[in-house]
């Protein structure tokens, strides 16, 4: 498969419809994934990005039915994550001494990878490549999301080639944002952002505010994953700066888990009790290990205050919870507001270390924790209802 996007650009790459996990088994894409691939042609051609490594013969061969690979002239490389860099090899071997464009981190990143010699040309921003009328203009993006990570700006055409920035998992054979499910392509942009790009907000902020001071003109959007932006391209740009300042939106989320179902009986009475107390907020309900954790980041992502609740077990907290702590401490979430219950039979360390590990995240814990021993009665219950309603105030109280 392969569509022209403008006379001179054609997208070259491979729609992933089977995938479900990415990052090893990190990351879920309940929608698959798209690898995009661009082929530039002037009167020089350039090649920007491959896909991924099982694609890679594939990819040669579609590519060879686009152009005789001996006609490219440029290979740019914006990140060297092996979802992008992953055909070069297979590439390399057909078309050996092409020129390879990426910053001096992605030289690093492709020898760390593929431990060859390829003919690298290290480039920073403001460097231009020609290709004969329009130019490409790269511009680093340092962190957003790898060291190595780069934008490129075809000129004439005015268009964006933002890598993994702007993207989504999410495959389509339609290819363009007018054209898709609009929930569906937020739901998976925003999931993308909160589970990858979260800790880089601020690197995000000053990458867009620097793009915006170019006063460039921009037709098009083309990330390295999902669709490509053509109706009000720069909607997923505004998003973007909305996403990287501490994004909130009025939500509570509770995230537990239970073995004998006294903690999750102890929830669902704190999602009454956030009820009574706050009838505008919307409530979110997981027990964690029975939900993905991409998406319960996800929802924690928009939630001013997360309550998040393990029975002891081993005088520690049940594993999903653990697990989830530990990505969410990796995330780097700000401005979220956090409390910890769970239930006990005899030590009892649970609940102090929730509440210690989301302090460790950076959430601040504003509750002393509601400890339920044993199974929880009538009075633990109306305790963790009080709860509840203590969140559901705290979140009327937050703008
Ligand atoms: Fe899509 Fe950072 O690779």
């Amino acid at each position: 498969m392969a569509f022209k996007i403008k006379d001179s650009v054609t997208w070259v790459g491979k729609i992933d419809w089977e995938l479900r996990r990415f990052h090893g088994e990190e990351l879920s894409t309940h929608k698959g994934t798209t690898y995009n691939s661009y082929l530039v042609k002037g009167e020089k051609t350039a090649l920007i990005d491959t896909v991924w490594l099982p694609f890679a013969g594939e990819y040669v061969k579609n590519l060879k039915n686009v152009i005789d690979l001996k006609d490219i002239d440029y290979i740019v490389a914006n990140h060297a994550e092996i979802d992008h860099s992953g055909a070069l090899g297979e590439l390399l071997r057909e078309i050996p001494g092409t020129p390879v464009y990426c910053t001096a981190a992605g030289v690093k990143s492709l020898k760390g990878h593929f431990h060859q010699d390829w003919n690298f040309r290290p480039v920073k921003t403001g460097d231009r490549l020609d290709l004969g009328g329009n130019e490409l203009i790269f511009v680093e993006a340092r962190m957003l999301h790898w060291p190595d990570s780069m934008f490129c700006y075809l000129t004439g055409e005015n268009i964006l080639f933002s890598n993994d920035a702007f993207g989504q998992h999410y495959a389509s054979e339609h290819m363009y944002n007018d054209l898709v499910d609009q929930d569906e392509l937020y739901r998976e942009a925003v999931k993308y952002y909160a589970n990858i790009l979260t800790p880089f907000s601020q690197l995000v902020t000053a990458k867009i505010n620097e793009l915006t001071a170019l006063n460039l003109p921009v037709e098009l959007i083309c990330p390295s994953h999902g669709i490509i932006w053509r109706k009000e391209p720069l909607q997923i740009v505004h998003k973007y700066l909305k996403w990287a300042a501490d994004y909130r939106e009025n939500q509570v989320t509770v995230i537990y888990d239970t073995m004998w179902d006294g903690t999750r009986r102890a929830a669902e009475a704190i999602v009454s009790g956030i009820k009574s107390a706050n009838e505008t907020v919307n409530i979110k309900l997981y027990n964690a290990a029975r939900s993905d954790i991409n998406d319960i980041v996800t929802e924690v992502f928009k939630s001013k205050v997360i309550v998040v609740g393990s029975p002891t077990i081993n005088k520690v907290m049940l594993h999903s919870i653990a697990a989830l702590l530990e990505m969410i401490k990796g995330l780097q979430f700000k401005q979220k507001k956090a409390a910890a219950f769970g239930c006990y039979g005899w030590s009892g360390e649970a609940v102090k270390l929730i509440a210690e590990k989301l302090e460790d995240a950076g959430l601040e814990v504003a509750h002393a924790g509601l400890k339920m021993l044993w199974n929880p009665d009538e009075s633990a219950l109306t305790a963790a209802v009080e709860l509840g309603k203590e969140i559901g105030k705290l979140a009327a109280a937050e703008s």
